[in-house]
């Protein structure tokens, strides 16, 4: 009889069929049909690439098996079969001790596995999918940026009426552009995510507010960045499990981002500034931009007191100036941040241009290095206590 073995499998009913984890994947082993995206066990070496790209989570499952489900099976299933269908056993309390075991070993690679940090709400995920999708109508679409600047970027609210969407700050949503692709196929979801706090742009109404930067040849981007009050949205979601906010008042946040990729921390600085605005734990916005006017959110955030939200701006294109990115700025404020991270209550988000992260990781590894600490132990251990955080795109 074959010894159990773990198989990655993807939840067919969280998958938005976005392709990252096929493009992700560097054994070719992720694959898709006109229903699923699925795993070829044969290929897969658990590398772990894929975990954390994917926006929903649903490439995270796993199953201890005698034989893997094949592609074929793969493809035909609407949801993953539960754990404990073992194919091919019958020794039954052998195999459980050896699944723990194998479970236990699930989250071993580069990178490891997110989780949410210890004091964060409960998110709900994927209420609303393509084929039952929450029609939600556009209350508001403002540009963000100044009219001399060529970023283009919307702050679009979107209401759900009687529609219960119950999001949390961090989380995403998909939204479904209308129309088919040339090949006669609905155009595939994109995810957004959430700039309002948990209880709506307005305090207490049932809708939630998106940061979109119009991209020159986007389709979504330009559909969104259009819309007019009164206009129905088909939207997916909400996604997101991890990437949330520490409701302990007393957590440090520290945010570095850039353009849109401040929209979270809308959501995170709102919901501190609304429902409990003298809380004793420290918020901390290293924000990138090419100039002030390229800055979303601009305006509001100089109303925003230094005591609530520490501000930080790297600008790049101003100028005969140099360019400052926000690893620059992190270098800068190194002390300082090194007596945070010595902190356990301290949480790291960083969401943005890819490009980023490496060089925001590179700036937290030299000043950890000059006040003697170690930056790699130091993140890995964060990010096994859901206090580290990385979604970029
Ligand atoms: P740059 O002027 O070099 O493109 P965008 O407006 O394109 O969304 O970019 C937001 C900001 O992020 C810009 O200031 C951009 O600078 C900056 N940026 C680009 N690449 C990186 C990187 N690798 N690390 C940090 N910031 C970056």
């Amino acid at each position: 009889m074959n010894a159990p073995l773990k198989q990655h499998l993807i939840d067919p009913e969280i998958c938005i069929r976005c392709n990252t984890c096929e493009e992700t994947c560097p054994e070719d082993a992720i694959t898709h049909d006109n229903n699923n995206y699925v795993v070829d066990a044969t290929k897969c070496n658990l590398c772990m690439d894929c975990i954390q790209p994917c926006p929903t989570g649903s490439i995270d499952n796993w199953r201890i098996v005698r034989s893997p489900y094949s592609l074929d099976e793969q493809y035909s299933w609407g949801e993953l079969p539960k754990q404990g269908e073992l194919t091919g056993g019958d020794d039954g309390e052998a195999i459980d001790s050896e699944v723990l075991a194998l479970l236990d070993q699930a989250h071993t690679g580069v990178g490891g596995k997110s989780v949410p940090p210890a004091s964060a709400a409960k998110p709900a995920v994927n209420l609303y999918q393509r084929n039952h999708a929450a029609v939600a109508t556009v209350t508001g679409n403002f540009r963000l940026t100044h009219q001399d600047s060529d970023v283009d970027v919307h702050h679009v609210i979107l209401d759900f009426g009687e529609v219960a969407f119950s999001v949390l700050e961090g989380q995403s949503i998909g939204i479904v552009p209308p129309g088919v692709d040339e090949e006669g196929k609905p155009h595939r979801v994109r995810l957004y995510s959430i700039a309002s706090p948990r209880h709506g742009e307005r305090p207490n109404t049932n809708n939630l507010a998106l940061t979109v930067k119009r991209e020159p040849n986007g389709l979504c981007s330009n559909y969104i960045s259009d819309l007019k009050k009164g206009d129905q949205v088909n939207v997916t979601g909400p996604f997101g499990a991890t990437f949330l906010m520490p409701n302990d008042p007393s957590a440090n946040i520290i945010m570095i981002c850039t353009g849109t990729g401040s929209a979270p921390f809308r959501g995170f600085t709102e919901w501190r500034r609304r429902s409990m605005p003298s809380a004793p734990g420290r918020m901390l916005l290293f924000f990138g931009a090419r100039r002030p006017q390229d800055l979303p959110y601009f305006g509001p955030l100089q109303n925003v007191p230094e005591s609530l939200l520490g501000k930080r701006f790297a600008y790049s294109r101003i100028p005969s100036e140099e360019k400052v990115y926000v690893q620059d700025l992190i270098r800068q404020e190194g002390a300082s941040l090194v007596a945070l991270l010595c902190s356990t209550a301290t949480h790291i988000y960083v969401c943005g241009l890819k490009g980023m992260e490496q060089g925001v990781d590179a700036a937290l590894d030299d000043i950890c290095r000059t006040a003697n600490l170690r930056w790699r132990e130091l993140r890995d251990a964060m990010r096994t206590e859901g206090r580290y955080h990385v979604e970029t795109y």
